[in-house]
């Protein structure tokens, strides 16, 4: 590779009015650093390092850039690491899905701002990995995609423990006063236990899948535990293919097209998958121009079975699909019905990795085949109606059967702190008949459309043995969870959405199999309602509060800020 000033150290020059001065004296103090002549005459690989002492799923990222390195410096290319915002999902305030797009936002920046010709994206937890995308497509420099990995499983009297669908069972049991305190500090102390993403299909999971499904990760490395020497190994050779992305000029709008996403909806739908995803790929397909709609989530997932039989929709865990192949074998299990001629990072297409990967092997239970699926019905359903007339979301693979057709009477919460004051009472009027619906929890009203959709079953009804109702809300649910949870309603409440309008003992009507969530009140009355609602209060009155408020688009768009 030929250097000149758009390339290695001699790119982006800081800008003295003198760019033969900018050169002399950036090189004047990367040799502060010790860096020689011949490296700094070298390709750069940038690598975003977002370990954090307040992120537990990030805790080996030294390891694994010590193996990237490895992989760089193999290939006559120059690594070098700087930080960007790291987003821990249970140490951010209120939700790390309001820092998402400042973290893409810092991540382009940069990305951009600094010399490098490509980049190794170092992402894991939830929210890091979608930001890293929006970002890096939106840069448009070579990028691949490497993860933490997931955490391996814990243990509680013989049985495995998982981060955190286990988390919910057992705190639901809690609630119920089946468990006691000391049970549950032991099980506390046993449910993460190591470093690397939660093991269940939840968001880091699904988010990792996919980027390997749309070919911004190497073939195997979404899976791989976070503890295994196969995970620097994988590191290693993402470190040697980000060098060769770069020779080949595979920058994202090179790799990724409508195909591309396409195919990571497919695998969305097969593995059963978060559905945050929803809004994340929607959110990062725009980035380059191409538009995703609820209708092609729809579209695919009601071609797709669920695959693969993980928590929460299944029975076992992220190591577990690891040793059984990986995306890579879901995937081929899935060929006939994937766009084989789509890009990959490594240069090669879909079709090409997928020959050298074997089908699901016969002696496990964790890749299904497509002829005898864990579901045959689709993992997501995307539902429309007068409560939700662009567009709402609910997890079929994580909802009770029974449930997915109900008609009941709402019982309505105007915020999070009403749900929290009032759902434990003991007068409260409620039977399992009733629709719980959270208003104002949503992308403005939240604020940044919290994991806030996983409402609590009223404690009085779980002692009586109640373990699941229809929940209704404009927030969003971890992809852990489960239950006949309703999501992602569009317009929220907070801007003037229907979903405002719902007012106790309104009857509502769920038909999964139909695609519908409706509000059987007449359309004057609602009309009515809809021409007096009050909009809550705003929750910022300076800094980057006000610029997302004032910005982020609704879920059905991804939640991005409109002027990205
Ligand atoms: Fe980081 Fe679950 S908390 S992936």
């Amino acid at each position: 590779m030929k250097l000149d000033q758009t390339t290695g150290i001699k790119q982006g020059l800081t800008n003295y009015g003198d760019p033969e001065f900018s050169i002399y004296i950036r090189k004047a103090f990367a040799k502060a650093i010790g860096y020689t002549d011949d490296e700094l005459n070298r390709p750069i690989v940038g690598i975003v390092n977002t370990f954090s002492g307040f992120n537990s799923c990030h805790q080996n990222f030294s390891d694994l850039i010590e193996a990237l390195k490895r992989g760089i410096l193999s290939q006559g290319a120059l690594p070098i690491e700087f930080p960007t915002i790291s987003l821990g999902e249970t140490f951010t305030s209120p939700t790390t899905m309001m820092f998402r797009n400042l973290m893409a936002m810092d991540t382009e920046e940069m990305i951009r701002a600094q010399p490098m010709d490509g980049v190794v994206l170092l992402g894991g937890c939830d929210k890091t990995v979608p930001a890293q995308l929006m970002g890096a497509l939106s840069a448009d420099k070579p990028a691949i995609c490497l993860v933490a990995g997931p955490m391996i499983t814990g243990d509680y009297q013989g049985k495995r423990l998982g981060a955190c669908t286990d988390c919910r069972r057992f705190w639901r049991e809690y609630r119920a006063g089946q468990m006691d305190d000391e049970q549950m500090e032991l099980i506390n102390s046993r449910l993460c236990s190591s470093t690397g993403t939660c093991m269940v299909m939840g968001t880091a999971s699904t988010m990792a899948a996919l980027a390997e499904a749309m070919g911004m990760m190497l073939p195997g490395g979404a899976a791989i535990p976070a503890v295994m020497a196969d995970r620097r190994r994988h590191a290693e050779a993402t470190g040697r293919a980000v060098v060769a992305a770069i020779q080949k000029d595979l920058s994202p709008s090179r790799v990724l097209s409508k195909h591309s996403f396409e195919n990571a909806i497919r695998v969305l739908m097969a593995i059963g998958g978060s559905t945050n995803a929803i809004i994340h790929l929607t959110a990062i397909a725009k980035r380059i121009g191409i538009q995703l709609t609820l209708a092609d989530f729809d579209r695919i997932g009601d071609q797709t079975p669920v695959l693969v039989n993980l928590k929460p929709s299944g029975k076992y865990y992220m190591e577990d699909l690891a040793k059984s192949g990986g995306i890579p074998t879901v995937m081929k299990e899935l060929e006939a019905s994937l766009h084989c001629q789509a890009t990959t990072i490594n240069g090669k297409t879909l079709g090409e990795n997928l020959m050298e990967v074997p089908s699901p092997p016969e002696w496990q239970d964790v890749i299904k085949t497509r002829n005898d699926p864990l579901l045959e019905e689709k993992g997501l359903t995307c539902l429309f109606g007068n409560l939700a007339p662009n567009g709402a979301i609910i997890k079929r693979s994580a909802a009770s059967p029974h449930l997915l057709q109900h008609r009941g009477p709402a019982l309505v919460f105007t915020s999070i702190e009403d749900l929290h004051n009032r759902i434990d009472h003991p007068d409260l009027n409620v039977t399992n008949d009733h629709v719980i619906v959270l208003q104002n929890a949503g992308p403005v009203g939240g604020p940044g459309m919290p994991e806030a959709g996983y409402l609590p079953i009223p404690k009085k009804l779980l002692r009586a043995g109640i373990k699941d109702m229809v929940r209704i809300s404009d927030a969003r649910m971890s992809g852990t969870a489960f239950g006949t949870v309703v999501l992602h309603i569009s317009p929220e409440a907070a801007v003037g959405g229907p979903l405002a309008a719902v007012r106790d003992g309104d009857l509502i009507e769920l038909d999964v199999n139909n695609k519908s969530v409706q509000l059987l009140v007449d359309d004057n009355e609602l009309g009515k309602r809809m021409d007096n609602i009050t909009p809550p209060k705003p929750h910022f009155q300076r800094g980057y509060g006000v610029l997302y408020t004032n910005h982020v688009e609704q879920a059905h768009l991804g939640c991005d800020f409109d002027f990205l």
